[in-house]
């Protein structure tokens, strides 16, 4: 008896051990009880102190978690092609760490010149694997600003002119991204096009325009690509700032697409704490409030969301339901990351990740121009190949603002075509100089552009063939953020050099490295151009996967190059309509943006949008359509078949554009509603299968402030470019 007493004590004892042990245990670390649950323990658990911490930066990229309870801080990095490198504490200066070098991958130009959704999710997840490695709480990105005018320093950064291609492609970005246990933060939500007075332009534009043009790729990042972070921009937006805007946040990001993530403010994009309180803004990043000395210590409780916000709320000017609010969101993505259960480990600096990297460059290049079959340039065909221009050497990933990137290794044009043709073969020659890069200027160049130019010409006489690799060069006005560019053409004289490469030699490779249109004054006096992009580390290495045939180019144009400036539909307007005029902008060509606008108003442009061209030719059959006539909500199944005519393996994309016969509205001629990237090996031939939802041949009706699909007739047209229409049908909406 006595020892069934004593082990029946011994188990109470153990017992009560545990549940003491359970209780002490915060239901909010054990990571098999729901999410939302764990959430609502921990937010039981905090002071309001603790709570407002969770709202404002601590350091240039940290804010706080909340140590007493084991909740880690929210650490965040930019940016949208690579895992930047850390930075010190307070300021923007390099912390010269030695373990953070990392892979470069291409600009989000060149993601999307692929078409390719499939490799927009290897990206997410490769980059996303190095910001784990990086231990990482946010990648800042993806940017998904709509190219309005070739001017904008940043669009590199971005997917292009138009809001489908940018809505298919970011979300298995995201999803890529986030699958590592690491958020994305898509930015600048919203309207931010430009970089002149970014922070504080304030932007007048149609809802039309805003929900048909500026809004969708971030709804769709939002709602299909479960974005957890996302960041209001500098910029305004009638009258208030995107950081907290009422409309844009309270309204329509958080009440319209039910977004439960986490809204950041650009660094300074915060100007109002009751703003920033009632307008949905959940942490505070990188101001310089009036009231806070720059870069003193314990500066950061002078923030808007801080001292000041706690003041309010002890004086109950704002009820604490709101900062509740932004606690819930912040414990929300720190669960779903640092404090998730599934989180994988990532990998950083990879043949994998040099791969995915290298790929993704090799689909995104576009062919523009081959004539006489110049390109693909065989490995014996030429004795002499010149390489020509600043750019086959440049690095291109130490520059272009807080997309910058210290990267492992960077594979230039030159040292690729010599590592692939030989170093006996290959002369090169400078051509022009650009200056050394610095943040926010560009240091003239010394060296004498006349002997350069003198000089390459010299090589070029003697060469068989030129690979010239000019463009821009993510300098300041040179697609760099903090600054727009000055003109459309090439700078530091490539135009003058490349007219007179074409007097002494006639085979000429353009390589045009950029992330916006440039004139092309040249275009007639070369045999062949290529837009290429920044591409990062495997720059080099892509560039010459396409030079050499290794790789068919099969790369669309994500946004249209207009033959002159002027005839793109934001730079038709006056400075009204770009760069602005004491303080406001209005985007008064409204929903024409980029192949709209060229389309509308009958203007042939030099390159369309989704135009590529490859090694190979393809012949399309008639597209069909499952049936003739729909109810909203329906889905148009199309199909088209493909033959590869040529001879080598390649890839065609084709894209589906939808024409409304009668509406009651002004509606843009067509616009892309499906696209399909195929492969197909010489001789083949396949059906493509695609899909058009009836909701989405809808436009803003801003009368009612509700999408419209009027019954009529519909032309869907199937393209290989915004103006090469090889077939189209029609179909009848129907209520
Ligand atoms: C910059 C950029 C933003 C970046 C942030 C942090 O000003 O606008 O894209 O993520 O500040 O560097």
């Amino acid at each position: 008896m006595k020892h069934t007493h004593l082990i029946l004590l011994a188990f109470c004892s153990l017992f009560t051990t545990l549940s003491a042990q359970q209780k002490t245990t915060p239901v909010y670390s054990d990571v098999n009880i729901p999410l939302e649950q764990r959430v609502e323990d921990a937010l039981s658990r905090m002071t309001l102190e603790e709570k407002v911490g969770l709202c404002h930066a601590q350091s240039k990229f940290s804010s706080a978690g909340v140590p007493r309870l084991g909740i880690p801080d929210v650490w965040m990095s930019d940016g949208p092609h690579g895992v930047r490198e850390e930075i010190v504490w307070d300021d923007w200066t390099p912390a010269a760490w030695g373990n953070d070098s990392c892979t470069a991958f291409p600009a989000l130009t060149c993601l999307a010149a692929t078409f390719n959704p499939i490799l927009s999710r290897e990206y997410g997840v490769a980059v996303g694997e190095e910001a784990r490695f990086r231990n990482k709480t946010m990648l800042l990105g993806p940017g998904l600003n709509i190219y309005r005018t070739p001017m904008n320093g940043r669009n590199f950064e971005y997917m292009g002119e138009d809001p489908w291609l940018s809505s298919i492609m970011v979300v298995p970005y995201i999803q890529g991204l986030q699958s590592n246990g690491v958020s994305a933060c898509v930015k600048h939500f919203a309207l931010n096009n430009q970089e002149t007075n970014r922070d504080n332009i304030d932007v007048e534009v149609s809802d039309r325009a805003l929900y048909e043009i500026y809004l969708p790729a971030f709804k769709a990042a939002v709602q299909k690509g479960k974005a957890w972070g996302i960041m209001g921009s500098y910029n305004q937006y009638n009258g208030q700032h995107c950081c907290h805007n009422e409309w844009l946040i309270n309204r329509i990001l958080k009440k319209e697409w039910g977004f439960d993530g986490v809204v950041v403010s650009d660094w300074g994009g915060t100007h109002d704490t009751k703003q920033a309180a009632l307008n949905g803004l959940d942490i505070e990043m990188g101001s310089y409030s009036n009231a806070m000395p720059r870069g003193k210590n314990n500066s950061y409780a002078f923030y808007y969301l801080a001292n000041p916000f706690l003041d309010l709320i002890k004086k109950g000017e704002i009820p604490q339901s709101l900062v509740d609010e932004k606690a819930r969101r912040v414990l929300r993505l720190i669960f779903r990351t640092t404090m998730s259960p599934n989180r994988p480990f990532g990998r950083f600096v990879c043949p994998d990740h040099s791969q995915v990297a290298r790929k993704i460059g090799g689909e995104g290049i576009v062919l523009l121009k081959n004539q006489q079959s110049l390109l693909p340039i065989q490995k014996n065909t030429y004795k002499t190949i010149a390489v020509i221009g600043d750019n086959a050497t440049r690095s291109l990933t130490k520059a272009g603002g807080s997309s910058e990137l210290k990267v492992k290794y960077e594979v230039s044009p030159l040292q690729a075509i010599k590592a692939l043709y030989g170093n006996n073969k290959v002369v090169y020659s400078q051509g022009y100089a650009a200056g050394a890069f610095q943040y926010g200027r560009t240091t003239r160049s010394t060296a004498n552009n006349d002997s350069l130019l003198n000089a390459a010409v010299e090589t070029a006489r003697t060469a068989d063939v030129v690979v010239y690799v000019g463009g821009l060069n993510k300098n300041n006005g040179q697609d760099c953020e903090g600054g727009d560019r000055t003109s459309y053409g090439l700078p530091f004289g490539q135009e003058k050099l490349l007219e007179e490469l074409a007097k002494v030699n006639p085979n000429i490779v353009v390589v045009l490295l950029s992330g916006n249109a440039v004139a092309m004054p040249w275009l007639d006096n070369v045999k062949a151009v290529v837009q290429a992009w920044y591409i990062g580390s495997e720059a080099g290495n892509a560039i010459v996967d396409v030079l050499s045939g290794a790789v068919n180019p099969s790369g669309k144009l994500p946004f249209t190059f207009p033959k002159r400036l002027e005839d793109n539909g934001a730079m038709s307007f006056g400075v009204s309509s770009f760069p602005g005029e004491k303080g406001k902008e209005t985007y008064k060509e409204d929903i024409l943006v980029g192949y709209r606008w060229h389309d509308t108003k009958q203007i042939a442009p030099q390159f369309s949008f989704g135009f590529g061209l490859s090694y190979t030719t393809f012949e399309l059959g008639k597209l069909r359509a499952s049936a003739s006539q729909f109810k909203a909500g329906k889905t148009i199944k199309l199909s088209v078949t493909v033959k590869n005519t040529g001879k080598v393996y390649g890839a065609e994309v084709v894209q589906i554009y939808a024409s409304q016969q009668h509406p009651s509205v002004m509606r843009p001629v067509k616009e892309l509603k499906a696209f399909q990237k195929v492969f197909l090996n010489a001789g083949e031939m396949k059906t493509v299968s695609l899909e058009v939802n009836t909701n989405d041949l809808a436009f803003f009706d801003d009368t009612k402030h509700a999408w419209k699909l009027e019954p009529d007739t519909y032309t869907l047209h199937c393209a290989t470019s915004a103006t090469d229409i090889k077939s189209k049908v029609d179909i009848k909406i129907v209520n």
